[in-house]
Order: C-alpha cells, then sequence, then structure tokens
C-alpha cells in the first residue's frame, strides 16, 4: 500500500474560457472541479495502476468536506484530519490555445495541535504501508522540519519515505535518510545552490543530495528525461512525446509511476517516464492510466549522457 500525505491540498476549480480578457466579464465555456494536491495526484496515478493507496490530508470547512466527497466519487481512499481553517480553493483557466492561468490560494495555518495529529495520522497509516509519499510544499504552521519528523515516524514504522518537495522542507528532511527524493530540475538546483545546464550536472547534483542523506534520487528533467541515482549506480531514461498538452502534474505521475513499480531500481525508472510521458499528454493534472501508457517506447541505459545540455536548463 502506497500512503500519500498531502499537507496542503485544494478543491481546483478549472475555468474554459474562450478568452482571458483582463477586467472584463469572462464566460466559461466549461467548468471543472477536482480533489486538488500532489499526494492527491500521486494517490489518483498510484490507483489507476492497481495498486492500494490511502491519501492522508487536513481539510477544513465547506471546501474541505466537497474535497473529501471527491475523493469518494473517485473512489481515492482518504483519511481527512479535520482542521479549524477552511481548506483553499484554487483557480485555474484554461485558454484553447493550451495557455493556463492559475490563482493559487496560500491555505490555512494549522495549529500545533492539527500538524501532531496529521503526523499521527500519517505514523498509525504507515503500519500498513510500503511507502509513505511527502508530496508538495507545506502550509503555514508546519516547521520545515515536519518532513523530517514524519520521516522518523514513518521509518520507526516500517515504512519505506518518499519525498517530493523542496526547499528548506526537503534539505530538513534529507538527514533522516528519506529512501527516494524526486526534485525537478529547478528544486534540483535550489537544492545544491547552482545552476544545471548538462545531465551531468544534474548527476553531480543528485549525488550531492545523497551525500547529504537521500537513499536514492529520482530527479525528472522535464523534456529531458529522469535520472535515477541511488546505491547501486547511475540510470538515466527518456521517452519522446508527440504533443506537450500539459506538464503540470507530470512530476506526480513518474513518481506514482516510479513507486507503484516497486520505488527501486531501473524498471521503476522506466515506469516513471513512461508515467511522465503519459502524463503530457493529458489535459490539466489528469494522470494517467494504464491505457495511456506506452512503456516500449522508454529508454533505460545507465550509459548517461553526461555532456548533452539540458533542452530545458535550470537556473
Ligand atoms: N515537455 C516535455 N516533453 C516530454 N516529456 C516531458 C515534458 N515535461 C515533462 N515530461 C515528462 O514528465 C516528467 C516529469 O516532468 P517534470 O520534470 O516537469 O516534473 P515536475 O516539475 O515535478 O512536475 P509537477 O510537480 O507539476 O508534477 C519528465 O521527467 C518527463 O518524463
Ligand atoms: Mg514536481
Amino acid at each position: 500500500m502506497i500512503l500519500t500525505v498531502t499537507p496542503n491540498p485544494s478543491l481546483d476549480r478549472t475555468y474554459e474560457v474562450p478568452a482571458l480578457d483582463r477586467g472584463e466579464v469572462v464566460r466559461a465555456t466549461g467548468e471543472r472541479l477536482d480533489p486538488g494536491g500532489k499526494g492527491v495526484n500521486v494517490s489518483r496515478a498510484v490507483s489507476a495502476a492497481g495498486v492500494a493507496t490511502l491519501a492522508v490530508l487536513p481539510l477544513g470547512g465547506v471546501p474541505g468536506e466537497l474535497v473529501a466527497t471527491l475523493l469518494r466519487d473517485q473512489g481515492i481512499v482518504a483519511v481527512p484530519v479535520p482542521v479549524a481553517g477552511h481548506t483553499r480553493s484554487n483557480i485555474s483557466v484554461a485558454e484553447p490555445d493550451g495557455t493556463l492561468t492559475k490563482i493559487n490560494a496560500p491555505g490555512p495555518e494549522l495549529s500545533a495541535d492539527e500538524a501532531e495529529s496529521l503526523l499521527t495520522a500519517v505514523a498509525a497509516g504507515s503500519q500498513d504501508a510500503d511507502w509513505v509519499a511527502c508530496c508538495g510544499s507545506l502550509p503555514r504552521g508546519l516547521a520545515p522540519s515536519w518532513y523530517a519528523a514524519l520521516a522518523a515516524r514513518a521509518h520507526e514504522a516500517g515504512a519505506r519515505i518518499a519525498l517530493d518537495t523542496s526547499g528548506p522542507a526537503l534539505l530538513a528532511a534529507l538527514a533522516e535518510r528519506p529512501d527516494v527524493v524526486k526534485p525537478n530540475a529547478e528544486e534540483l538546483a535550489e537544492a545544491v545552490g547552482r545552476p544545471l545546464s548538462t545531465v551531468g550536472d544534474a548527476v553531480k547534483a543528485a549525488e550531492e543530495l545523497r551525500e547529504r542523506g537521500a537513499r536514492a534520487v529520482l530527479a525528472s528533467l522535464g523534456a529531458d528525461g529522469q535520472l535515477l541515482v541511488d546505491a547501486t549506480g547511475l540510470h538515466f531514461g527518456s521517452a519522446p512525446v508527440g504533443t506537450v498538452r500539459s506538464n503540470v502534474g507530470a512530476g506526480d505521475a513518474s513518481l506514482a509511476g516510479f513507486l507503484a513499480a516497486g520505488g527501486t531500481g531501473p524498471q521503476a525508472l522506466a515506469a516513471a517516464v513512461a508515467h511522465g510521458a503519459a502524463a503530457v499528454q493529458l489535459p490539466g493534472s489528469v494522470m494517467p492510466t494504464p491505457a495511456d501508457l506506452v512503456p516500449d517506447a522508454v529508454t533505460v541505459t545507465s550509459e548517461v549522457p553526461l555532456d548533452r545540455a539540458l533542452m530545458e536548463p535550470a537556473a
């Protein structure tokens, strides 16, 4: 079972509009409502892959109730931790040319008691989990060390930890030896404090995260593919992609594919790449199902093209 934690979930409302004209009344031609958050995305994709999953998340107010209902409708088993603040609502405005404008709210501030309840709920669920996936940014009220505390508790319960976050929360959690961390290129560059312009730069940065405590690093490099650096060595995976419809959530889909395939080694990397490639060909943050995957199109090699310039360098 793969448990996901989404400390700052959202109610995501997407409007399709002919054009986004500032200062005008814009009439939407379509509207959808989704439970949002990176752990929620991972649970959705893991579930589609046929693996059991549990989504732990703080929920509050009427928007929180709606998120719980939408998760239930989608067949995702959730453990809501009640909080006094209201779950945030994020707005996306999608135009026909693919332009997506997003307005993200900060989300409620969690009290010390609520932060502890969330930790306790994860620790309890970790008893039955193979993996605990810690996904996304921390809301106000959770210290940057919160994921580190969670990793310690989940490790004690016998689960492995996957960490997909950035900045101080990522750096603080490395000390607890997460089993895999999944930065994208920008997050990796920020973590090591230098830009990445080649695949080799990304490899060096990933190795540095391992020296600082990560047991494995799955670095997603957007259009440039993915790297897996672990104790057994180095692997590079990529797959050709036709038209990119939306890269939002492609990293979440990749992490889900990786964990659902066992969470270690080159065959899990291949699953991550297959999920990433499928996700970018789907609209919004829609997660791929097995029918969307083209595993034969994925190449994984231990002969990593270190000198290759990144098409999407990270500053
Ligand atoms: N433009 C693209 N062309 C081809 N594949 C892509 C592209 N963007 C993403 N991918 C695939 O999806 C994977 C994950 O993408 P990316 O590195 O952008 O994740 P991310 O920034 O963590 O995304 P998110 O946090 O929104 O889920 C990539 O490693 C790659 O396999
Ligand atoms: Mg990401």
